[in-house]
């Protein structure tokens, strides 16, 4: 096994960041929402108006660096190896047998990440802007909206927020299906992957 540099120190300072953000606006949402208590009602909302904020900044920050870096092409769809990738989730991961997907600089999700990422990417992350959005600036009463546009907003978000969290757990159980239970969090934190010869040298690709 050859160590091969994975991710860029600003995708790692991106993926943690993001993480910190998107456990803090579940923890003050689920607040919010009457589902316990944990930082005061009033401060959950502060605290979620702001990591909301510092979410979508980063979100425009990442979104140019992936366009620049050329590291978009990671989360483009795609069905090749779609199959074999179901295959060794529901079987072939009990066998032992090897990842049919070989992880690389330009093919860091397998076809079943990139898959569940843009749905993540181009319906719930925008549905929780776009419903959070019109939370923050509904102000009753002199706003366009009616209470029954908000109630719409306030039930999407809420669904949004239910799915994130199912996201969050799939993504955990994911993390431990590496080489080793913990060699993709480690690649996460060093950014360096342990990997067969022939996978750790890779050019860009022509896409
Ligand atoms: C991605 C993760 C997010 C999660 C898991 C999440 C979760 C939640 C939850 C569960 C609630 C309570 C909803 C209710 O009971 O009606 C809430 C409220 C709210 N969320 Fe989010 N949210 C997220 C992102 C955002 C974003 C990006 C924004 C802003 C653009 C936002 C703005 C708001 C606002 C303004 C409220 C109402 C709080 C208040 O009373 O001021 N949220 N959120």
């Amino acid at each position: 096994m050859q160590k091969f540099k994975l991710y860029t120190r600003f995708e790692r300072f991106w993926h943690w960041t993001q993480m910190a953000l998107v456990m803090l606006l579940i923890l003050t949402g689920f607040e919010i929402h009457g589902n316990f208590s944990l930082f005061g009602f009033e401060n959950s909302v502060r605290l979620h108006n702001s990591s909301a904020w510092a979410f979508m900044g980063l979100a425009v920050v990442s979104i140019l660096f992936m366009l620049f870096s050329h590291q978009y092409v990671n989360f483009i769809p795609t069905t090749k190896k779609l199959k074999e990738q179901i295959q060794y989730y529901t079987l072939g991961i009990f066998r032992k047998d090897p990842h049919p997907t070989k992880k690389s600089l330009y093919n860091k999700l397998n076809p079943l990440q990139r898959l569940i990422y843009a749905g993540l990417l181009i319906l719930i992350f925008p549905v929780q802007i776009i419903t959070g959005l019109v939370y923050m600036y509904y102000h009753y009463p002199q706003n366009p909206l009616d209470a029954a546009g908000l109630k719409s907003a306030a039930v999407t978000h809420t669904i949004g927020a239910f799915m994130v969290v199912a996201f969050i757990l799939v993504h955990m159980y994911m993390t431990t299906t590496g080489h080793s239970v913990s060699s993709n969090i480690k690649a996460m934190i060093t950014g360096f992957e342990k990997e067969e010869e022939e996978h750790k040298a890779e050019t860009k690709p022509n896409a």
